[in-house]
C-alpha cells in the first residue's frame, strides 16, 4: 500500500481538483496525472462527446480503467473525475490511501462551474442537478476520503496548504 499516488483528490465537479491537484504537485515536487486527462488523451475527444456518443455506462467503463491503471502506476499527485467514486471496485482500490475529498457547498459549485458547464452532468439546471448529484454521492467521498477539506471561501493555495495540513505531509 506504500506504492500509488501519494495524494488522491476526490470530490464533486467545480471543487478545484485539478487546480488544488496542480499545486500540491509542484510543492512535493512530483508529477500531477488527472483520469479525466488521460481518459481524453486516450480517446482522442472530449469527455462530453464521449457522453454524447456513447453514453454515460461507457464513459464509466472508461474511467474505472483509468483510474485502476493511474492508482497502480503513479506516485504523484491524482486526482479522479467527479463520478470516480460511484463504482465499487474504484472505491476498494481507493481503501487506506491518502484520499481527500474536497467538498464545497451547492452555491459555491454553481459560482464556480456556472451555466456554461462544458460538464454535461450539469448541463440543463446546475443547482438542482448538482444537489441531486451530491445527494447520491456525499456518502460515497466521505467513504473514501481520509480527510475532508472544505473549500468554500478558500483559495486554491489555502486548499492546498490544509490538505498537506491533513495528510501530515511536508512541501520541498
Ligand atoms: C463527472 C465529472 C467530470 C467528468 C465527467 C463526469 C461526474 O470530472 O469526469 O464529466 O460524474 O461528476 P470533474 O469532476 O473533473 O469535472
Amino acid at each position: 500500500m506504500s506504492d500509488g499516488p501519494l495524494i488522491v483528490l476526490v470530490g464533486p465537479m467545480g471543487s478545484g481538483k485539478s487546480t488544488v491537484g496542480a499545486l500540491l504537485a509542484e510543492r512535493l515536487g512530483v508529477p500531477y496525472r488527472d483520469t479525466d486527462a488521460d481518459i481524453v488523451a486516450a480517446e482522442g475527444r472530449e469527455i462530453s462527446d464521449i457522453f454524447l456518443d456513447e453514453g454515460e455506462e461507457h464513459f464509466r467503463a472508461l474511467e474505472r480503467a483509468a483510474v485502476a491503471a493511474a492508482v497502480a502506476g503513479h506516485a504523484g499527485v491524482l486526482a479522479l473525475g467527479g463520478g470516480a467514486v460511484l463504482d465499487d471496485g474504484t472505491r476498494a482500490l481507493l481503501a487506506g490511501r491518502p484520499v481527500a475529498y474536497l467538498s464545497m457547498d451547492v452555491e459555491e459549485a454553481v459560482r464556480r462551474v456556472g451555466l456554461g458547464a462544458a460538464r454535461p452532468l450539469l448541463a440543463v439546471n446546475p443547482r438542482r442537478q448538482w444537489r441531486e448529484l451530491m445527494d447520491a454521492r456525499r456518502h460515497l467521498y466521505t467513504e473514501v476520503a481520509r480527510v475532508v477539506v472544505a473549500t468554500d471561501d478558500r483559495t486554491p493555495d489555502e486548499v492546498a496548504q490544509a490538505i498537506l495540513d491533513a495528510l501530515e505531509l511536508k512541501d520541498v
